[in-house]
This record gives structure tokens, sequence and C-alpha cells, in this order.
């Protein structure tokens, strides 16, 4: 009796249940704090998941609910998204310096911790120094950001005199001192329009380069670049991978920060369109061989990197606003890296590569972000959603078409400000 005792006593300790801590704060547009955040701000929401990380095969298996964090922060809504890090959560903020534009801008990061409860304001209105060409002045870190080790990507959009539109960089800075960090070529930052671009208009062309257009209004995005991060991959080759939402697609490159001979497209996952000289898109690519069942894309989101613990594979998570269905959808790719010099014939096959996807129990045509946990096997991944401007808060999705919810009515960016107690 006293060894059954024992045992049934020991099993649960092999599962040990994880606690997610995940705030919600608003993804408010361009300018939603200002001067007067302190004054006005008030407590951020957090949802609590609950779950067996080695067993969680479903929504089903998930407990998802109101979260009660160990200490209050005073912030509601960041321009647009958070992250946490280390104790500290970091939003981007507008105080009235940059533009309030299209999802557009923020002019610096509040920092919120057990001992600034209210916000520190860090200016950020230097980035803006770093494009002394940009057209109008427009140059400003946009959407998201990432602290990886102790360095903050961020993505930062600005007019480009030569492309007459708003084209896409990422700036770095030391996480803590805010210091701009240099390219390996020593550059300030990283356009992927100057690094990365054809104007020309074949297919072939815009596979391994990004297509820009010269266009008539300095207003056109080319391409609106939300989602960022950087990650090392299990075989020690340094990614940069992004996300742009009006073409619909991630783009993992080597990481021009880490090699000089970095910045080189290595994968591209979504359906960009093929544009002619003047503009207009008839057609769009496909990559990662998602085939004709699926609609025009539109609208990507996010880019989130993960190994499974079940298998070691690794993947990416995006979340697409639309697919051509009326839901929006998460889609989980398997990376895959090709090198332009190992491709013999460039079609938009050099990206094939595994993918599965998820339906959504909503649909948004704006912000929204997926992470698995999890053992994260084929046929039975489980996703933690942002509903972003759908405004229904947090989802918890399985690939069983099983969903838990939290937090209608409010419209949180993206699900990647969390902590694990
Ligand atoms: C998780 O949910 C699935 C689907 O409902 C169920 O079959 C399975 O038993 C659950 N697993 C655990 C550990 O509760």
């Amino acid at each position: 009796m006293r060894s059954t005792t024992l045992f049934c006593l020991l099993v649960p300790l092999t599962h040990a249940t994880t606690t997610e801590m995940v705030a919600l704060p608003a993804a408010g547009g361009g300018a939603p704090p200002g001067p007067n955040l302190k004054a006005t701000a008030s407590k951020l929401d957090w949802a609590q998941i609950t779950y067996d990380e080695g067993t969680v095969t479903s929504a089903y298996n998930v407990t998802l609910t109101s979260g009660t964090p160990s200490y209050t922060i005073y912030a509601d809504a960041f321009a647009l998204a958070g992250r946490w890090n280390d104790g500290k959560l970091y939003g981007l903020t507008n105080q009235g310096v940059a533009p309030e534009d299209g999802g557009c801008c923020a002019d610096s990061f509040t920092v919120y911790s057990e001992d600034e409860p209210e916000g520190e304001v860090v200016d950020l209105s230097f980035v803006n120094d770093l494009f002394p060409d940009a057209l109008e002045g427009y140059a400003w870190p946009t959407h998201t950001f990432d602290i990886v080790d102790d360095y903050m990507y961020l993505m930062v959009q600005y007019k480009d005199a030569t492309l007459n539109a708003k084209a896409d960089a990422i700036v770095v800075l030391e996480l803590g001192t805010y210091e701009v960090v240099q390219t390996a070529s020593g550059s300030d930052y990283f356009s992927f329009y100057e690094e990365l671009s054809t104007l020309k208009t074949t297919s072939s062309e815009s596979v391994f380069n990004i297509q820009h257009y010269s266009s008539s209004s300095s207003d056109t995005e080319e391409w609106h670049g939300n989602g960022v991060t950087a990650f090392t991959m299990k075989d020690g080759t340094d990614i940069l991978a992004i996300t742009h939402r009006s073409f619909n697609e991630a783009i993992l490159m080597t990481n021009p920060y880490t090699s000089k001979t970095g910045g080189e497209i290595v994968q591209r996952f979504g359906k960009p369109g093929l544009y002619n000289a003047a503009g207009k898109s008839s057609s769009q690519h496909d990559f990662g061989g998602i085939g004709a069942t699926e609609g025009d894309w539109n609208g990507m989101h996010n880019v989130y990197y993960s190994i499974s613990p079940s298998d070691g594979s690794e993947t990416i998570t995006v979340f697409v606003n639309s697919d051509g269905g009326s839901s929006s959808v998460v889609y989980n790719f398997d990376i895959n890296l090709r090198y332009e010099s190992d491709v013999s014939s460039i079609d938009d096959t050099a990206f094939d590569t595994e993918w599965r996807s998820v339906s959504l129990p909503f649909q948004t045509g704006s912000q929204g972000g997926a992470r698995p946990i999890g053992p994260q096997k084929d046929g039975s991944r489980v996703f933690v959603v942002a509903s972003g401007g759908a405004s229904k808060g947090i989802y918890v999705v399985s690939e069983d078409g099983e969903y838990e919810n939290y937090g209608d009515g409010e419209g949180t960016y993206d699900p990647f400000v969390f902590y694990t107690e």
C-alpha cells in the first residue's frame, strides 16, 4: 500500500503545471497615452493560462481565466506592442512627437516594473536622426519590437526619398543603455528596400529579393513591416525574421547584425503580391507550397520562433488576417532554409516547406499574433492567440477545433507579453 501511495504522489511531479500570466495592453493605435499617461492610465488586465506543459494537446486541456500578477502595473494602451523582459514591461508609446499614422508611430518606450508601476518614459526620438534623408523627416519605430538577449530589435517605418514610399528598416538598440547598435557592416539601420529589394517585375526576380516599386504617393506603404524577432537556430545560424502586413508574408534572413555576410533571404512564407511597374498587383507568389486551395491572402502579423519540445523541430508561427476564407488563421511552418547559391532554377518552390494551420473563431483585418505552447506535435498543436483589432481578447486554440477565450472587448496586439510563474 505504501509504495502505491508514493507512486501516486510522484506522478504529478513529472507533469508540472505551467502557469502563464499574459498581459492585455490595448493596442491603442498611434498615440494613446500621451504625456498624461500617469494621470489617466488604468490597471493593466492580465489573463492566466494554466496547463500541463508535457501533455497539453488541446485547448480543452487549458484553463484560461482572469490573472492576478504579483504586482500592479498602470498601463492600458501601447502604440502598438509591448514586451516583457526580466521583470520589466516595455511598451511602445507616443508622447506626441511622432505622428499618429495608420498604426505607426512611436517616439518612446514606457518601461514599467515593480519599482515603477506607473512607468518611466524613455525617449526614442533619436531613431528619427538615423534617417537624415527621410522624406518629410518621417522615420519612426512602428508596431512591434523584440528583446533578444541584450538587444532590442525595432521595426522602423521611414519615407524613402528614392522610392517615394514608406519603406521598412530594422534598428537595434542595446537593452538598458538604448545606444544604437550598428550592423556588422557598420550601418545604423538595415533597410529592406536598400539591401534586399528589386524593382524588376518578373516572378523569379522577386523570390530572393523583395519587390518594390516607385510610387506616385509618399504615403504608399512598402510593405508595412510589423512583426520582428531574431534567434539562433540549433545549428548556430543567426536569423532575423519579420512579417510584412500588406505583403502577406514572413521573411527569414541571415542576421545582418551578427555577420557581414548576413542580410540574405533564406526563407519566405506566405503570398506576397506580384506587382507591375505602376504598382498594380494581379497575382500572388506562393511561398511555402501553400497551394491553390486557399484564396488570396490579405494581411500577416507577428513572427514567433519555437523549438518543439517533443521532436526538436524548429518552426515559425504567424497570424494571417485572412487566407481567403471568413476567419483569421494561425499558420505554423517548419523552418527550411534555402540559400540562393544552392538553387539552380529560381521560382516560388524554392521555399516549399511543411506547414499546418488553425482557423480562428473570429476574423480581424488588423493586428493579431500567435505562439505555440505544449509538446507541439502534428495534429495536436495548441496556440495562444491575441485577437488584435477584433477586440475579443486572448484565445487558446488547438488543431482539434477546441478553444478558450478571455477578455472579450479588449484589443491586444499580440500574446507575447507574458511570463511563466
Ligand atoms: C486533453 O484533451 C483531449 C481532447 O478533449 C482529451 O482527449 C485528453 O484526454 C486531454 N488530456 C488530458 C491530459 O487531460
